[in-house]
């Protein structure tokens, strides 16, 4: 049986996890793609690091970069991460040398995703990145592979389990935005750079993949508008429960005659929407398409366990000899979609409101919303705070983007108004 040689560059977390179930499921793989998958060299930046894991039986590279220059390497693995350094070089150098290329680097596919496929494609080599979103849901593959048939419209979910945790801890233990942050630092749930996950960045790069993969567009990331959960307060929570919503930090896609849609906000979603109890560190993707309606995925979206199972599913594809196209179509194939601007959307808004409690507010605070045209479904106000303020809560009928936002604006500027007003688009999914 002949083998498939690979280095894996990058043993943290999932890199130990693929070495995992290699090593554990090496019989059952070898069956399965009836070749033998063999880790012939490793490298990270730290060798004697304690692992849990015996990798002395593998060469071992100080420089990954030499992976894609060895003559006994069919296939590299990138564990290593960031969109740009050695995980872009060393993706450059390994497909141009003819190595077939595997990543979970999200933030790589979302910069460079174009430029690589073209690589790979001119090298006639696969490259696949399905860890790169959602953990453990293969969904590249359901959108590349299982729903080809389809137009799709639109793709969305949560994408990024920390914020999912964050805010579903917030509503279970009714602690604050701060005690739950530093309850989540101390599990070691956020990025190294904790932005990526609370500026809705993290999520952002998964959805300028996942719109690619389903819209045959180029991948976007510029142009993916990202607002994180750094302003939600255990009070939208509560208020969003008592409207019948859950708060849920969303990436939505959809591609129209107007062009191409990406967003990352946190949303208010009906409390019945199946997405709605997606909770803790869990993802959910929705994606919409002409001949299948609706298709709802959930499963893990980060963790040792179902990166891991990502990586090796992509190696057992390349393994069994499957090598397409990354993002499905040829790049040659591929639109340049033109991008619809956050400030378009229309839709209905959540508005919470911190203000003075005296007379006249509430009537300055209609006429901002009257002079930009915005018409309120719903408002609540419940007694106030011991400290004479009180929050107020509007929901809105359908409206505009950039009415709610100048209104808000002008909401801001009145002296009685304590916090900068926030809103959160509703979505009813
Ligand atoms: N920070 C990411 C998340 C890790 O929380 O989803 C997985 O990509």
């Amino acid at each position: 049986m002949k083998s498939l040689k690979i280095a894996i560059a990058g043993l943290g977390t999932v890199g130990v996890g693929v070495i995992k179930i290699l090593e554990e499921h090496s019989a059952m793989i070898a069956a399965r793609t009836g070749r033998r998958i063999e880790i012939v060299a490793v490298s990270a930046s730290n060798r004697s690091r304690d692992r849990g894991i015996d990798i002395s039986g593998y060469d071992w590279a100080d420089n990954v970069l030499d992976f894609a220059a060895r003559d006994d390497v069919d296939m590299v693995i990138e564990l290593i991460g960031g969109s740009d350094g050695v995980a872009k070089e060393l993706a450059q150098q390994s497909l141009s040398n003819g190595k077939s290329f595997v990543t979970a680097n999200k933030a790589l596919i979302a910069h460079h995703g174009a430029e690589l496929a073209q690589s790979a494609e001119d090298n006639n080599i696969a490259m696949r990145f399905e860890a790169s979103v959602a953990g453990g849901i293969p969904i590249i593959k359901s959108i590349g592979e299982g729903l080809a048939a389809n137009r799709l419209t639109k793709v969305y979910g949560i994408l990024n389990g920390t914020t999912n945790y964050m805010l579903s801890q917030m509503e279970a233990t009714g602690k604050d935005y701060g005690e739950i942050l530093e309850e989540t630092k101390l599990l070691g749930y956020l990025e190294a750079d904790p932005s990526l996950d609370l500026d809705g960045i993290d999520a952002g790069h998964k959805l300028a993949i996942l719109g690619s993969v389903a819209f045959g567009v180029k991948t976007d990331f510029d142009n993916v508008y990202m607002e994180g959960i750094r302003r939600i307060k255990l009070v939208d929570i509560e208020y969003a429960r008592e409207l019948g919503y859950r708060i849920k930090l969303l990436g939505i896609s959809s591609l129209s005659d107007a062009g191409l849609e990406q967003r990352v906000h946190p949303c208010l979603v009906p409390k019945s929407a199946p997405i709605a109890i997606v909770d803790n560190g869990f993802n959910a993707v929705v994606v919409d398409g002409d001949y299948i309606d609706r298709t709802f995925y959930e499963g893990r979206g980060a963790g040792e366990g179902p990166t891991a199972s990502a990586v090796v599913a992509d190696i057992i594809d390349i393994a069994r000899g499957r090598s397409g196209p990354a993002f499905f179509v040829p790049i040659g194939e591929m639109q340049e979609a033109r991008p619809v601007s956050i400030s378009d959307r229309n839709g209905p808004y959540y508005i919470r409101l911190h203000v003075e409690e005296q007379p006249g507010v509430i009537a300055d605070i209609t006429a901002a919303l009257r002079d930009e045209d915005v018409s309120l479904h719903i408002m609540l106000q419940k007694g106030s705070e011991q400290d004479g303020t009180v929050y107020v809560i509007m929901v809105t009928h359908e409206t505009h983007e950039k009415r709610v936002m100048n209104a808000l604006d002008q909401i801001d500027s009145l002296s009685s108004v304590i916090d900068k007003p926030l809103a959160i688009r509703i979505e009813n999914l």
